[in-house]
């Protein structure tokens, strides 16, 4: 007897642990879901989504299933960058509420068990942040050297020829006090200078801020070029331009980006974030998968999950997809929790890519690899890029760099919540057009119709609670042939097979052994049993539980 109470008691305490460090870990089992505020639910009429708006709709976040929202700024913010240009780190611009909606909607969100992480901005602020005004203000103030000055060139023009990625030199004169400021993106974004450590107890003191009032963690903007070379080395010419390479991307950003000090602050960001219990850091990172793996961080930790985007980059054939997630995999640390990204506010509307049809295998494959899957509002009804008419174009991108396709309005358009008018985002005017689409695609029809993508998304998103291999369980990469992608999931107690037919044909599925289907992705088969070989209809996925 007092042995069997011990082992229980022992039992007991490891499953309280495990249960503690699954809590702490909650963004490995969460599907993080973006939101644009401006983009979500209008509540005033004046075109632009709002806090209240958002919490009006958490009730459908809820019924969807994702574990966490990460809200781009609602800061103060002049608005020049979809409010990436922030005057005011630590209140929320009245275009979007006050920090009482703010702390309702953090209240409303952890009543349902949802998270919330927010963007965090700290390469650079707005040239109307308080900060800037002083640094501004004369070289003596104590501010100066809060952001990046320096002298004029020897030819009196600016200092070196880095690039501003909104097109022009990085460099902006200012007349006042002689000299020039850099600025990574726009005029109006000045860089902070992040050698200096006032700098940096300022931007830490922002994140405690927001995690005392219930953030559950961050998504740091432009993680990768928080730092310059200090020698204001010239950034080399990039070979592979050519007239049609936008010019911001005719220099290789050597010098400006991806510095080894960049990563020491993101290690100083890390540890405030450690200082409070269960906080998640992600972030930007610019560059390639290969470029991935130190931002997990090497002695010291960085990021928790710097954002993948190898999912939206790669060819949409069973060929490419399998080199790509092996290539991916491979350039992270062993230990690293992975993640898939497909889509995002600056990234073009992947269902524009792929197509409708193969939308459901997306869906089944970022939500069945291992790591944590990042989706933008829309794409779980397939929203497509929204054609902009000239007049109505709001990204300083397309206004700066105009005819390189870079213009980012087309994702970002309004979320369509019914077929009426206006999608019933707003009783005004939407800031941007919601799309011709709008009857065919919007949250209503697809809650409507139990076979929909909306639905596939649900189920999904439920199968990956109900089934801890999804999260937990390990990736075992299997030969795809045919067309088909293949991998597996497996734990101890079992193995998933996914596999998904990426062409317009039936495809014939061969594997090992047998299982029973728990899904397929048109939603229309009973759960039964799988045999070999097994016939996968054009665009169908499936996922087999394997019997051993
Ligand atoms: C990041 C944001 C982008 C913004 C830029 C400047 O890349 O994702 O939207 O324009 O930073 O803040």
């Amino acid at each position: 007897m007092k042995s069997e109470s011990t082992a229980e008691r022992i039992l007991g305490s490891m499953s309280s642990e495990s249960v503690s460090t699954r809590n702490q870990e909650w963004w490995k089992r969460s599907a993080i879901y973006e939101i644009a505020p401006i983009s979500f639910q209008d509540s005033n009429g004046d075109g632009k989504g709002d806090l209240r708006g958002l919490i009006g709709r958490i009730e459908y976040l809820e019924w969807l299933g994702v574990g966490a929202v990460w809200m781009t700024p609602v800061y103060p913010s002049p608005m020049l960058d979809f409010g990436y240009d922030i005057s005011e780190f630590c209140d929320i611009d009245p275009l979007f509420g006050s920090l009482a909606d703010f702390d309702r909607l953090v209240g409303e969100l952890h009543r349902r068990d949802i998270r919330l992480i927010l963007d965090f901005v700290p390469n650079h602020t707005s040239d109307q942040h308080a900060w800037f005004n002083e640094s501004r203000s004369s070289r003596a103030n104590p501010r100066r050297d809060w952001y990046v000055w320096r002298d004029a060139g020897a030819n009196g023009g600016p200092p070196n020829n880095w690039l501003s990625r909104f097109g022009g030199s990085a460099w902006a004169w200012d007349e006042q006090t002689g000299q020039y400021y850099y600025h990574s993106f726009l005029v109006g974004q000045p860089d902070l200078n992040f050698r200096n450590p006032q700098v940096r107890a300022a931007m830490a003191d922002v994140l405690r801020f927001w995690m005392r009032r219930g953030v559950d963690g961050f998504r740091v903007d432009a993680s990768a070029v928080l730092a310059e070379d200090e020698l204001l080395r010239d950034d080399p010419p990039n070979l592979k331009a050519d007239e049609s390479t936008p010019p911001p991307q005719r220099l290789k950003r050597i010098f400006t980006d991806d510095r080894p000090e960049s990563m020491l602050y993101l290690e100083e960001f890390r540890q405030v974030i450690d200082e409070f219990d269960a906080r998640m850091l992600a972030g930007e990172v610019q560059g390639k998968t290969d470029r991935i793996g130190h931002f997990y961080g090497e002695k010291k930790p960085r990021l928790h999950l710097p954002l993948n985007f190898a999912l939206l980059d790669s060819p949409w054939d069973a060929l490419s997809l399998q080199a790509n997630i092996d290539a991916y995999l491979k350039a992270i640390p062993d230990k690293a929790w992975p993640c898939w990204v497909i889509g995002g506010h600056d990234k073009k509307r992947i269902a524009s890519k792929l197509g409708q049809a193969q939308l459901r295998n997306l869906a089944m494959l970022f939500l069945t690899l291992k790591g944590t899957p990042f989706l933008f509002a829309g794409d779980e009804i397939g929203m497509e890029q929204v054609e902009i008419p000239r007049e109505q174009i709001q990204d300083p991108f397309e206004k700066l760099v105009g005819g390189f396709g870079l213009n980012r309005d087309p994702e970002r358009t309004p979320m369509r919540w019914n077929g009426e008018r206006h999608g019933g985002f707003t009783s005004g005017e939407p800031w941007l057009p919601l799309g011709a689409d709008l009857l065919e695609r919007n949250i209503k029809r697809l809650r409507d119709d139990k076979h929909s993508l909306l639905w596939l998304y649900r189920h999904l998103l439920q199968l990956r609670r109900q089934e801890p291999i999804l999260v937990d369980g390990e990736y075992v990469p299997v030969r795809s042939r045919n067309d088909i992608l293949v991998y597996k999931r497996a734990d101890r107690s079992g193995e998933m097979l996914i596999a998904l037919n990426l062409v317009h044909e039936p495809r014939k599925l061969h594997f090992e052994g047998r299982g029973t289907l728990l899904l397929s992705n048109r939603l229309d088969r009973a759960s039964g049993a799988v045999e070999c070989p097994s016939l996968l209809r054009p665009d169908e996925g499936i996922i087999v539980k394997l019997a051993h």
